[in-house]
């Protein structure tokens, strides 16, 4: 694997935090059975890999920036530079013990992310880019799917539960893409849908109301695997303003159209 000193610390932190994940995740599915159940027991697990992952990155960079869903934000002395660290994407997977969650690292630089590892501990893969150097799951180079017709296409998205803001919104889309497309997957990870346009398995993938870390390294994936990503909105950042379209470069432009109402 040939990537820079930073890209390597990113693998490491999230190979490390994917060990103590999958021993919890092992336990979490004895856990089902009893009646409590293990929410407490996965709280603990996500906040521990959290733990391991910041203590390796902010050892071998102290001045870089900081923000973990568990954590929060820490300003580093090094204002052009931060982590973007998801521990566990897919809780409730994980929760259930369903196999389909992950580790997600993201950098960012001049508010650009540069460099992304997202490790699905439960199946060994580790999907890694940096801005230049194209995408890769393993040891294989990763290219965005061929499709070129949206009837063909199998797109992933997050649907918002419990009420939040987004779920109007996002049945909407639902009711104009479905029509339009060969099948759509909501599996619960954000990072490994994106990670998954990235190695071509969806042919694109959105979603309203995430947060940075869903994210970060799942946009420099696909990029560097030859998609595009960009806010819903026109104009928006998808890190600053929360909301993402992604997809293959053939696609792109007729599946933002049919998110996006045009
Ligand atoms: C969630 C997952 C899910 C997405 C939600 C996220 P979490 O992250 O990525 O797929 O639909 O928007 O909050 O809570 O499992 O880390
Ligand atoms: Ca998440």
């Amino acid at each position: 694997m040939q990537g820079s000193a930073n890209l390597n610390l990113m693998i490491k932190a999230a190979r490390k935090a994917g060990r103590s994940l999958v021993k919890d995740f092992r336990e979490v599915e004895n856990l089902q059975v009893s009646s409590k159940g293990p929410g407490d027991f996965v709280t603990r697990a996500d906040r521990e890999a959290e733990r391991i992952i910041k203590q390796e990155l902010m050892t071998g960079r102290p001045t870089y920036g900081w923000l973990g869903e568990e954590t929060g934000e820490t300003k580093g002395a090094d204002p052009t530079r931060r982590w973007i660290v998801d521990p566990l994407d897919g809780t409730t997977n994980f929760l259930h013990g369903l196999p389909h969650w992950a580790v997600s690292i993201g950098l960012e630089h001049k508010g650009e992310i540069v460099s992304g590892v997202i490790f699905d501990a439960a199946k060994d893969e580790i999907y890694w880019a940096e801005k230049g150097t194209g995408a890769w799951l393993n040891e294989s180079r990763l290219r965005v799917s061929g499709r070129r017709v949206m009837s063909d296409a199998v797109f992933a998205t997050g649907i918002p539960f419990a009420g939040r803001g987004a779920l109007p919104a996002t049945l909407q889309d639902l009711a104009r893409l479905m029509p339009a497309c060969a099948g759509l997957r909501r599996w619960g990870a954000a990072a490994l849908d994106l990670a998954y346009v990235a190695a071509g398995r969806f042919d694109g993938y959105w979603e309203r109301g995430i947060q940075p870390w869903d994210m970060a390294a799942g946009i420099i994936l696909v990029r560097e695997a030859g998609g595009f990503v960009s806010g819903i909105r026109e104009g928006d950042d998808p890190v600053q303003h929360g909301s993402i379209i992604a997809g293959n470069s053939a696609l792109f432009e007729d599946f933002r159209k049919v998110i996006r109402g045009e």
